[in-house]
Protein backbone atom coordinates (compact mmCIF):
# COMPACT_ATOMS: atom_id res chain seq x y z
CA UNK A 1 0.00 0.00 0.00
CA UNK A 2 1.24 3.40 -0.73
CA UNK A 3 2.05 5.59 1.99
CA UNK A 4 -0.61 8.75 2.45
CA UNK A 5 0.94 12.10 2.12
CA UNK A 6 0.23 14.24 5.28
CA UNK A 7 -2.17 16.63 4.66
CA UNK A 8 -0.23 20.30 3.97
CA UNK A 9 -1.66 22.72 6.13
CA UNK A 10 -1.90 26.33 5.32
CA UNK A 11 -2.73 29.74 7.65
CA UNK A 12 -3.97 33.16 5.87
CA UNK A 13 -4.40 36.47 8.01
CA UNK A 14 -7.13 38.53 6.99
CA UNK A 15 -8.81 35.98 5.32
CA UNK A 16 -12.55 37.04 5.56
CA UNK A 17 -12.45 38.86 2.36
CA UNK A 18 -11.00 40.51 -0.25
CA UNK A 19 -8.05 38.57 -1.41
CA UNK A 20 -6.55 36.79 1.70
CA UNK A 21 -10.43 35.00 1.34
CA UNK A 22 -9.56 34.03 -2.26
CA UNK A 23 -6.55 32.95 -1.42
CA UNK A 24 -7.57 30.53 1.34
CA UNK A 25 -10.09 29.05 -1.45
CA UNK A 26 -7.26 28.48 -3.73
CA UNK A 27 -4.84 26.61 -1.34
CA UNK A 28 -7.93 24.49 -0.18
CA UNK A 29 -8.46 23.58 -3.97
CA UNK A 30 -4.73 22.98 -3.78
CA UNK A 31 -6.19 19.81 -1.27
CA UNK A 32 -4.47 21.96 2.04
CA UNK A 33 -6.24 22.10 5.38
CA UNK A 34 -6.97 26.19 5.24
CA UNK A 35 -6.65 27.56 8.60
CA UNK A 36 -9.15 30.75 7.83
CA UNK A 37 -8.14 33.90 10.18
CA UNK A 38 -9.53 37.33 10.45
CA UNK A 39 -9.42 39.34 13.78
CA UNK A 40 -13.02 38.73 14.25
CA UNK A 41 -14.44 35.43 15.37
CA UNK A 42 -17.78 35.73 13.49
CA UNK A 43 -16.30 37.16 10.02
CA UNK A 44 -13.85 34.19 10.59
CA UNK A 45 -16.33 31.41 10.65
CA UNK A 46 -18.35 32.55 8.03
CA UNK A 47 -15.78 32.60 5.56
CA UNK A 48 -15.08 28.94 6.74
CA UNK A 49 -18.37 28.16 6.14
CA UNK A 50 -18.20 29.59 2.88
CA UNK A 51 -15.51 27.73 1.75
CA UNK A 52 -16.64 24.33 3.83
CA UNK A 53 -19.64 24.54 1.53
CA UNK A 54 -17.44 24.42 -1.36
CA UNK A 55 -15.95 21.16 -0.14
CA UNK A 56 -12.69 22.37 0.47
CA UNK A 57 -11.00 21.46 4.32
CA UNK A 58 -11.58 24.76 6.32
CA UNK A 59 -10.75 25.72 10.24
CA UNK A 60 -11.73 29.06 11.15
CA UNK A 61 -9.19 31.08 14.09
CA UNK A 62 -8.85 34.80 15.23
CA UNK A 63 -6.26 36.69 15.05
CA UNK A 64 -4.96 40.07 15.36
CA UNK A 65 -2.29 40.67 13.97
CA UNK A 66 -1.08 43.42 15.20
CA UNK A 67 -1.72 42.13 19.46
CA UNK A 68 0.83 40.02 20.75
CA UNK A 69 -0.95 38.21 22.72
CA UNK A 70 -3.66 37.40 20.00
CA UNK A 71 -0.83 35.74 17.61
CA UNK A 72 0.96 33.96 21.00
CA UNK A 73 -2.65 32.48 21.96
CA UNK A 74 -2.61 31.72 18.04
CA UNK A 75 0.46 29.86 18.14
CA UNK A 76 0.05 27.99 21.08
CA UNK A 77 -3.37 26.60 19.58
CA UNK A 78 -1.69 25.53 16.39
CA UNK A 79 1.00 24.11 18.33
CA UNK A 80 -1.13 21.62 20.13
CA UNK A 81 -3.77 21.14 17.42
CA UNK A 82 -1.20 20.21 14.37
CA UNK A 83 2.08 20.88 15.42
CA UNK A 84 3.50 22.04 12.41
CA UNK A 85 2.96 24.45 9.93
CA UNK A 86 3.48 24.23 5.64
CA UNK A 87 2.19 28.05 4.32
CA UNK A 88 2.25 31.17 6.21
CA UNK A 89 0.05 33.69 3.98
CA UNK A 90 0.37 36.96 5.97
CA UNK A 91 -1.72 38.94 3.60
CA UNK A 92 -3.83 41.09 6.58
CA UNK A 93 -3.29 45.09 5.74
CA UNK A 94 -4.38 48.35 6.69
CA UNK A 95 -3.94 52.06 5.18
CA UNK A 96 -4.85 55.46 6.19
CA UNK A 97 -6.30 57.43 2.87
CA UNK A 98 -4.79 57.31 -0.70
CA UNK A 99 -4.48 60.89 -0.51
CA UNK A 100 -2.13 60.53 3.02
CA UNK A 101 1.71 62.29 1.91
CA UNK A 102 4.64 62.03 4.51
CA UNK A 103 4.20 65.63 5.16
CA UNK A 104 0.42 64.95 6.22
CA UNK A 105 0.65 62.00 7.72
CA UNK A 106 -0.86 61.91 11.10
CA UNK A 107 1.43 59.50 12.94
CA UNK A 108 -0.83 57.52 15.10
CA UNK A 109 -2.61 56.68 11.76
CA UNK A 110 0.77 55.62 9.71
CA UNK A 111 2.09 53.81 13.50
CA UNK A 112 -1.47 51.52 13.20
CA UNK A 113 -0.67 50.96 9.27
CA UNK A 114 3.67 49.49 10.29
CA UNK A 115 1.35 47.73 13.15
CA UNK A 116 -0.24 45.47 10.93
CA UNK A 117 1.60 45.63 7.43
CA UNK A 118 5.32 45.53 9.01
CA UNK A 119 4.87 44.26 12.40
CA UNK A 120 2.04 42.24 11.98
CA UNK A 121 3.78 40.17 9.66
CA UNK A 122 7.24 40.27 11.72
CA UNK A 123 4.93 39.01 14.79
CA UNK A 124 3.46 35.99 13.29
CA UNK A 125 6.20 35.06 11.21
CA UNK A 126 8.23 34.61 14.69
CA UNK A 127 5.19 33.33 16.16
CA UNK A 128 4.83 30.60 13.93
CA UNK A 129 8.63 29.76 12.92
CA UNK A 130 8.81 26.85 15.58
CA UNK A 131 5.40 25.23 13.26
CA UNK A 132 7.20 26.07 9.88
CA UNK A 133 10.44 24.34 11.17
CA UNK A 134 8.68 21.21 11.79
CA UNK A 135 6.95 21.30 7.92
CA UNK A 136 9.46 19.14 5.52
CA UNK A 137 8.80 22.28 2.84
CA UNK A 138 7.88 25.51 4.30
CA UNK A 139 6.64 28.65 2.71
CA UNK A 140 5.99 32.16 3.90
CA UNK A 141 4.27 34.66 1.75
CA UNK A 142 4.22 38.00 2.47
CA UNK A 143 1.38 39.84 0.68
CA UNK A 144 3.17 43.38 -0.75
CA UNK A 145 2.79 45.56 -2.91
CA UNK A 146 4.22 47.74 -5.76
CA UNK A 147 3.58 50.62 -3.88
CA UNK A 148 6.58 49.76 -1.57
CA UNK A 149 8.97 49.22 -5.23
CA UNK A 150 11.27 52.39 -5.49
CA UNK A 151 11.15 51.11 -9.17
CA UNK A 152 7.32 50.64 -10.22
CA UNK A 153 6.42 53.23 -12.37
CA UNK A 154 2.78 53.53 -11.63
CA UNK A 155 1.79 53.10 -7.82
CA UNK A 156 5.77 53.11 -6.45
CA UNK A 157 7.47 54.61 -4.24
CA UNK A 158 8.21 57.80 -6.46
CA UNK A 159 5.19 57.82 -7.72
CA UNK A 160 2.02 60.36 -7.84
CA UNK A 161 3.51 62.99 -5.47
CA UNK A 162 4.38 60.91 -2.80
CA UNK A 163 0.34 59.56 -1.58
CA UNK A 164 -0.23 56.63 0.17
CA UNK A 165 2.79 57.45 2.32
CA UNK A 166 2.48 55.40 5.42
CA UNK A 167 1.13 52.19 3.07
CA UNK A 168 4.22 52.61 0.32
CA UNK A 169 6.42 53.24 3.80
CA UNK A 170 5.21 49.59 5.35
CA UNK A 171 5.20 47.52 2.41
CA UNK A 172 8.85 48.63 1.25
CA UNK A 173 9.89 47.53 5.45
CA UNK A 174 8.16 44.13 4.71
CA UNK A 175 10.40 43.66 1.89
CA UNK A 176 13.06 44.33 3.33
CA UNK A 177 12.38 41.87 6.54
CA UNK A 178 11.27 39.74 3.79
CA UNK A 179 14.92 39.61 2.65
CA UNK A 180 15.81 39.40 5.97
CA UNK A 181 14.13 35.95 6.94
CA UNK A 182 14.98 34.39 3.33
CA UNK A 183 18.42 35.04 4.09
CA UNK A 184 18.52 33.73 8.07
CA UNK A 185 16.25 30.94 6.99
CA UNK A 186 18.25 30.13 3.36
CA UNK A 187 19.21 25.99 3.94
CA UNK A 188 16.35 25.35 6.14
CA UNK A 189 13.91 24.27 3.30
CA UNK A 190 12.17 27.62 4.53
CA UNK A 191 11.66 29.70 1.10
CA UNK A 192 10.44 33.27 1.85
CA UNK A 193 8.59 35.61 -0.40
CA UNK A 194 7.03 38.97 -1.19
CA UNK A 195 4.11 39.13 -3.47
CA UNK A 196 2.06 41.60 -4.84
CA UNK A 197 -1.63 40.92 -6.00
CA UNK A 198 -1.27 43.65 -8.54
CA UNK A 199 -4.44 46.08 -9.00
CA UNK A 200 -7.18 44.33 -7.67
CA UNK A 201 -10.60 45.13 -7.02
CA UNK A 202 -11.67 44.57 -3.39
CA UNK A 203 -13.61 47.40 -3.09
CA UNK A 204 -16.42 48.48 -5.34
CA UNK A 205 -15.71 50.97 -7.77
CA UNK A 206 -12.40 49.36 -8.72
CA UNK A 207 -12.44 47.33 -11.81
CA UNK A 208 -13.36 51.25 -13.11
CA UNK A 209 -9.75 52.15 -12.16
CA UNK A 210 -8.72 49.08 -14.07
CA UNK A 211 -8.48 46.15 -11.27
CA UNK A 212 -7.80 42.98 -12.60
CA UNK A 213 -10.49 40.21 -10.72
CA UNK A 214 -9.72 38.77 -7.16
CA UNK A 215 -9.07 35.47 -8.50
CA UNK A 216 -6.32 36.77 -10.56
CA UNK A 217 -4.77 38.93 -7.83
CA UNK A 218 -5.25 35.82 -5.18
CA UNK A 219 -3.68 33.33 -8.09
CA UNK A 220 -0.08 35.89 -8.21
CA UNK A 221 -0.47 35.26 -4.25
CA UNK A 222 -0.75 31.59 -4.33
CA UNK A 223 2.20 30.78 -6.83
CA UNK A 224 4.93 31.95 -3.94
CA UNK A 225 2.57 29.11 -1.24
CA UNK A 226 3.24 26.43 -3.75
CA UNK A 227 7.11 26.82 -4.70
CA UNK A 228 8.84 23.62 -5.45
CA UNK A 229 11.78 22.95 -3.30
CA UNK A 230 14.13 24.10 -5.29
CA UNK A 231 12.06 27.63 -5.87
CA UNK A 232 13.47 30.89 -5.28
CA UNK A 233 13.65 33.01 -1.93
CA UNK A 234 13.90 36.56 -1.05
CA UNK A 235 12.31 37.34 -3.99
CA UNK A 236 9.51 39.96 -5.20
CA UNK A 237 7.09 38.68 -7.46
CA UNK A 238 3.78 39.50 -9.35
CA UNK A 239 2.37 36.76 -11.33
CA UNK A 240 5.25 34.72 -10.66
CA UNK A 241 7.58 37.34 -12.27
CA UNK A 242 10.23 39.46 -10.54
CA UNK A 243 9.75 43.12 -9.21
CA UNK A 244 11.87 46.19 -9.05
CA UNK A 245 12.76 46.45 -5.35
N1 LIG B 1 -6.40 45.15 -3.58
C1 LIG B 1 -5.34 45.60 -4.20
O1 LIG B 1 -5.42 46.24 -5.26
C2 LIG B 1 -3.96 45.31 -3.65
C3 LIG B 1 -2.85 45.69 -4.42
C4 LIG B 1 -1.58 45.42 -3.94
C5 LIG B 1 -1.43 44.77 -2.73
N2 LIG B 1 -2.53 44.42 -2.00
C6 LIG B 1 -2.31 43.71 -0.73
O2 LIG B 1 -3.07 42.50 -0.74
C7 LIG B 1 -3.50 42.18 0.59
C8 LIG B 1 -4.99 42.01 0.64
O3 LIG B 1 -5.59 43.19 0.10
P1 LIG B 1 -7.17 43.37 0.02
O4 LIG B 1 -7.43 44.39 -1.01
O5 LIG B 1 -7.82 42.03 -0.06
O6 LIG B 1 -7.44 44.02 1.45
P2 LIG B 1 -8.81 44.29 2.22
O7 LIG B 1 -10.00 43.90 1.39
O8 LIG B 1 -8.71 45.69 2.74
O9 LIG B 1 -8.71 43.25 3.44
C9 LIG B 1 -7.75 43.42 4.41
C10 LIG B 1 -7.86 42.27 5.38
O10 LIG B 1 -6.90 42.47 6.42
C11 LIG B 1 -7.60 42.34 7.65
N3 LIG B 1 -6.92 43.05 8.73
C12 LIG B 1 -6.66 44.38 8.84
N4 LIG B 1 -6.01 44.64 9.99
C13 LIG B 1 -5.87 43.44 10.63
C14 LIG B 1 -5.28 43.03 11.85
N5 LIG B 1 -4.72 43.92 12.69
N6 LIG B 1 -5.29 41.72 12.17
C15 LIG B 1 -5.85 40.81 11.35
N7 LIG B 1 -6.43 41.12 10.19
C16 LIG B 1 -6.44 42.43 9.84
C17 LIG B 1 -9.01 42.87 7.38
O11 LIG B 1 -9.89 42.46 8.40
P3 LIG B 1 -11.28 43.24 8.72
O12 LIG B 1 -12.30 42.73 7.74
O13 LIG B 1 -11.56 42.89 10.13
O14 LIG B 1 -11.01 44.72 8.53
C18 LIG B 1 -9.25 42.20 6.04
O15 LIG B 1 -9.60 40.85 6.22
C19 LIG B 1 -2.99 43.32 1.48
O16 LIG B 1 -1.76 42.96 2.04
C20 LIG B 1 -2.81 44.48 0.49
O17 LIG B 1 -1.86 45.41 0.94
C21 LIG B 1 -3.79 44.67 -2.44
Amino acid sequence: MTPKMPTRIALVTGANRGIGLEVARQLGQQGMTVIVTARDQQKADSAAQELIAEGLNVIARTVDVSDDSSVRALAEDLNTQFGHLDVLVNNAAAYVDWTETASSADLGAVQTVLETNLFGAWRMTQALLPLLRKSSAARVVNVSSGAGSHGDTQSGLRTNRGAVASYGISKAALNALTVKFAVELEGSGILVNATCPGLTATAPGMEAMGARPVVDGARSVVWAALLPDDGPTGGFFRDGQSLPW
